[in-house]
């Protein structure tokens, strides 16, 4: 069967270069073809993995079950109200594609959320965000496939069970849907989400706010803080920004006045967890190719060669430092697989 390959190199797959393969490897186009491979004996496969647009793994070795790469494309209006249009667009579309589709058409919501790389269909998986938005800010639903008899499935953003880089799909549901769809309402009038001083900096370089200047100054800042994946293997920041008790975090504040930190949900404070690790001193560190970014201690990057294992070991290294020095465990963004 055509949409079945054995034995495939994952190094295209994956934005840590990981020259790892897979032992099988689906290629899903539409979602006929999602439930066509659910009623094949390969679909009893395990272990089974599905694969967005490989920025958010590393693999740290070959993978001896099935991944499941969901391609299916196509970006359509399928509703509008006098404010609001809902935009459906296919799971394997590019994101910054996505972004850039709705900008060009002046739907306001997500231009803080241009050149994230990656897939629209693991953008509810993981809740990806920057520059102070979320994409659980403009979600309406999520079409999923479920894996275990085939039934199509469909989610509002309250079933989505959003959080900081958080969703169902990650917790309950983690491994048991193949998302098809995603449908997001953007506005006609955008509201500009500018709270992030840096954006509000560039965009002092134009002559007025717009979102296309706002997807340009986004652009500019990624440009010039965050490694490219085409040239340097990393997937992004590869620790969450740990959220804390606020009892625990007072005492390091008064130690550390000019720590960073930001609110989150009641009786809890985000810290930074860039800001601890560069006060650990790994920022630019190396230790043969596995080290982090020069310009954001919270990217791990792999300078060539690194395997999984050695960007794991580092990884746990920083961990172990951070946690020796401030008592906070820091938790991996990345999926290690
Ligand atoms: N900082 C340092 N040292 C560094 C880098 C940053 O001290 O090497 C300090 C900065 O001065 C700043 C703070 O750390 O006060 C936060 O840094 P930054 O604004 O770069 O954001 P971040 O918290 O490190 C988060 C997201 C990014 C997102 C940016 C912008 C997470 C885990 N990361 O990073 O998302 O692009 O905010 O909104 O929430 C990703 O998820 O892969 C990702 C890149």
């Amino acid at each position: 069967m055509s949409i079945i390959q054995e034995h495939v190199s994952l190094l295209p797959y994956n934005t840590f270069h990981m020259d790892v393969s897979a032992r099988y490897l689906a290629e899903l186009k539409e979602v006929s073809e999602v439930t066509e491979f659910l009623s094949l004996s390969y679909a009893t496969i395990r272990p089974m993995f599905v694969l967005g647009g490989g920025s958010n793994v590393l693999f740290t070795e070959d993978y001896a079950g099935i991944i499941i790469r969901p391609a299916i494309t196509g970006i359509s209006i399928v509703d509008e109200s006098p404010e609001f249009v809902w935009i459906k667009a296919g799971a394997g579309e590019e994101w910054d594609n996505f972004v850039s589709w709705c900008v060009e058409k002046g739907l306001g919501g997500i231009e803080n959320l241009s050149l994230i790389p990656g897939l629209v269909g693991a953008s509810p998986v993981q809740n990806i965000g920057a520059y102070g938005v979320e994409v659980k800010d403009v979600i309406d639903r999520v079409d999923a496939v479920r894996i275990q008899d085939g039934r199509l499935s469909a989610f509002t953003a309250k079933e989505c069970g959003f959080s900081y880089r958080n969703s169902i799909f990650k917790q309950d549901l983690r491994n048991t849907m193949i998302i098809t769809h995603v449908t997001f309402r953007l506005r006609k009038e955008p509201q500009p989400v500018l709270g992030y001083g840096e954006l509000k900096r560039q965009l002092e370089k134009f002559s007025e706010i717009s979102i296309e200047n706002i997807r340009e100054a986004i652009i500019a800042i990624r440009r010039s803080k965050l490694p490219d994946p085409e040239d340097i293997g990393n997937a992004g920041s590869f620790f969450k920004n740990p959220v804390v008790p606020e009892k625990e975090v007072l005492p390091l504040q008064e130690l550390y006045p000019s720590m960073p930190s930001y609110p989150a949900e009641p009786g809890f404070i985000k810290l930074s967890a860039a800001w601890l690790i560069d006060q650990c001193g790994w920022k630019g560190a190396r230790e043969g190719d596995a080290g982090t970014y020069e310009k954001q201690a919270l990217i791990i990057v792999n300078h060539g060669s690194a395997t999984g294992n050695e960007i794991l070991n580092f990884s746990r290294k920083i961990q172990k430092s951070v946690f020796i020095r401030f008592g906070i465990h820091l938790e991996p963004e990345v999926n290690v697989i």
